[in-house]
């Protein structure tokens, strides 16, 4: 059990085995972590319980309301067999704990980078298993989708995932509805978006991500992408020296405080 886990998510048996299969371990390998263990799709038509969650949640994350200079930075489209390690060796230097949105058909050549981001003490969220267009497909296609990639993510790992990000952020608000519904998935888009995939060159990712960076903020690149990962060592750097204090998703979602509440008109006028 990875010692950032929340206690909460912590087994409630007494587990001597290591979270993270063996590479010859048997399959199907005994699910490990309570509130994780469970896939959650065929939880259609029962009662929310937001799967784990420790609290209500919303369908969908931009950022988060906070004080605090706490940011999430997330890696999408990957793993990559070069780009993704070199950039965890990266993050690891420094300390920073990321969130990955991988793609089942990038997850099936490389499982073992799944393994290591876990290790490390990084979050791996469901980004679909071919990258395609959620929004044009039908229920049974999200679900298929979704399904695929969180039981890939699940026999690489031994973790689920808890948060999704739809390819190019196209969703319907229906279909969020119903992920978090029937997966326990909150939509994760973003705050920031360099635009790292169209390869500006590490120097306009790096000066794009900090002026958009804000507490609470989501930070959106591609570990895909070998000019992504050469602008994170000054990115980071950058981030860290202003402040900055880098969070998983699922500790972001968990930090947001309650909305202010408006005083009504009535109260404002009772004080004049
Ligand atoms: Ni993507």
């Amino acid at each position: 059990m990875p010692p950032w886990f929340p206690a909460r998510f912590r087994p409630r048996y007494h587990c001597t085995e290591s979270p993270l299969p063996a590479e010859t371990s048997p399959k199907p390998f005994r699910p490990l972590l309570v509130g994780f263990e469970q896939p959650t799709w065929d939880s259609l038509e029962k009662e929310i319980d937001f799967h784990g969650w420790p609290r209500k949640i919303d369908d969908t994350y931009t950022r988060i309301r906070t004080d605090e200079k706490v940011i999430a930075i997330t890696f999408d489209d990957g793993p990559h067999p070069e780009n993704t390690p070199r950039l965890l060796d990266m993050l690891k230097e420094r300390n920073i704990k990321a969130t990955f949105y991988v793609v089942g058909n990038m997850v099936k050549y490389n499982p073992q980078i799944l393994r290591r981001m876990i290790e490390e003490g990084h979050e791996i969220g469901n980004h679909t298993v071919t990258h395609g267009n959620l929004a044009r497909m039908s229920n049974t296609g999200l679900r298929q989708e979704l399904k695929g990639a969180h039981e890939q993510i699940l026999e690489a790992t031994g973790v689920a995932p808890r948060t999704m990000r739809p390819p190019g952020g196209a969703i319907t608000s229906a279909q969020k509805k119903l992920m978090l519904r029937e997966f326990g998935y909150p939509t994760v888009l973003w705050s920031v978006d360099p635009e790292d995939w169209k390869r500006p060159g590490a120097a306009v990712v790096t000066r794009r991500l900090l002026s958009g960076a804000s507490p609470g903020g989501i930070l959106l690149v591609h570990d895909l992408h070998k000019p992504t990962v050469d602008a994170m060592p000054s990115t980071l750097d950058q981030l860290l020296a202003k402040g900055y204090r880098f969070v998983t998703m699922t500790e972001l979602i968990n930090m947001e405080k309650p909305p202010v509440e408006e005083p009504s008109e009535e109260e404002e006028s009772e004080d004049l």
